[in-house]
């Protein structure tokens, strides 16, 4: 089989838990370089996954004739700059979400595409989630969508620290914003935000198409909860599908009433979990979700008792972090299969299924009119916008 030779960007959270494991197994690519500026996960990296070149300097790595694409998975505040230099290096770029913090860094890489003519990739993988493709197939056939709900929660209040408060919709919500797009295939012609205290919020959205969402976006959940939820109300019925796991389908006689999907895996970590969700959907995930939750409250607690990492929590943490599934990434979210269709639309030269640098900004304009929106208490209407 063929295979496009790629490189990799940002060798940090991302990549440990997606890029590097896909790079190194999807079908169609061949990993050939690694750059992080960071030299201990530079090293740790190259060893893993015996890459055979690695660099604490990207331009070295685009200036490699060999390299026909790079995934950049650094941060929103570089991701665009580095895209336009990678296009400009006449390599085909597969680039995280967000594509940028701004509008006019998105505009940027949209005209660079368009300069060179290489594919460009956003990372909104869900476009291809198993159970999200097989939802989108059953709400066109019946009549499209009508009426949907998301809802997007997790423990940011304790993961996303690193970001300043009121910008999850910039670097979390986007995703939807792209799902809910692909889902109407339409455009957005207004939106409307509510919070309720900084990253607990609530979205609508009418479309063109004349479809109405919600997002419910709350980063004060628990791992107790799983994180994303889907409702779409279609001409005459309902499709359902909880965290990418269980789809079920309401009022068509013809159809399945459930469907489940397997788990996604990490090639060093437990795995069982794929298989469980295949074979019994929600209840499997509920039923790990609880676990994990109620061993971390043990550790945490056991912890908070001796004033240090206790011991006997010691199994209990070996379990959570290093050998059980990667809890936010056990559920199939369309990210090995979104690389390697890129890939191999890269071989056939035709234009990838793949978010585009144009979708990469559209989902910032969204970010943004959400934002404005929110902060002056105004319904705000995007049907001048035309990208
Ligand atoms: N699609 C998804 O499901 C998903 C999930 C998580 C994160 N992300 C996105 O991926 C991106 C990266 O997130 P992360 O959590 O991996 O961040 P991170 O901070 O853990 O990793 C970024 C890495 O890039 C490296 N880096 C920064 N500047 C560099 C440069 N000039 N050259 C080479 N390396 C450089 C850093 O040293 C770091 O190792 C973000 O945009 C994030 O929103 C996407």
């Amino acid at each position: 089989m063929q295979q496009v030779v790629f490189g990799l960007i940002g060798a940090g959270g991302i990549a440990q838990s997606q890029h590097l494991p896909n790079l190194t197994r999807a079908p169609h690519v061949t990993l050939k370089s690694v750059c992080d500026v960071r030299p201990d996960a530079l090293q740790q990296a190259q060893r893993q996954y015996a890459i055979p070149h690695a660099t604490t300097d990207y331009r070295s790595l685009l200036s490699d004739p060999e390299i026909q694409a790079v995934v950049v998975a650094t941060r929103e505040d570089m991701q665009a700059s580095l895209t336009i230099e990678a296009l400009q290096a006449g390599k085909h770029v597969y680039v995280e979400k967000p594509l940028a913090s701004t509008s006019d860094e998105c505009a940027a890489v949209v005209a660079a595409q368009k300069e060179t003519g290489r594919f460009v990739a956003v990372g909104f993988n869900r476009r291809f989630a198993p159970a999200y493709r097989k939802a989108k197939e059953i709400v066109a056939a019946e009549g499209g969508p009508w009426n949907i709900h998301y809802r997007l929660s997790d423990d940011y209040w304790r993961w996303g620290k690193s970001y300043p408060p009121r910008v999850r919709v910039i670097h979390e919500v986007c995703h939807i914003f792209d799902l809910l797009r692909w889902l109407t295939g339409s455009e957005a012609a207004s939106v409307y935000c509510v919070e309720s205290r900084p990253d607990d919020e609530i979205i609508t959205l009418k479309f063109r198409s004349g479809c109405v969402a919600s997002i419910m976006s709350s980063g004060y959940a628990t791992m107790d909860l799983p994180k994303e939820r889907l409702e779409v109300i279609t001409e005459k019925g309902a499709v359902t599908v909880e965290d990418f796991v269980e789809l079920r389908t309401f009022g068509f006689a013809h159809r399945e009433p459930v469907l489940r999907f397997a788990g996604h895996t990490h090639p060093d970590r437990e795995f069982t979990h794929k298989y469980l969700f295949e074979a019994e959907g929600a209840a499997a995930l509920f039923a790990l979700r609880r676990m994990g939750w109620a061993l971390r409250n043990e550790a945490e607690a056991a912890d908070a008792l001796s004033g240090e990492p206790a011991p006997d929590a010691q199994e209990m943490r070996r379990y959570l972090n290093q050998t059980g599934p990667l809890w936010n990434y056990m559920v199939n979210k369309g990210w090995l299969p979104a690389l390697d269709h890129f890939a191999e639309r890269i071989l056939t030269n035709e234009k990838p299924e793949n978010a585009a640098a144009e979708d990469g900004l559209r989902a910032s304009v969204l970010c943004h009119a959400a934002i404005r929106s929110r902060d002056n208490n105004e319904v705000v209407s995007l049907n001048g916008f035309d990208g």
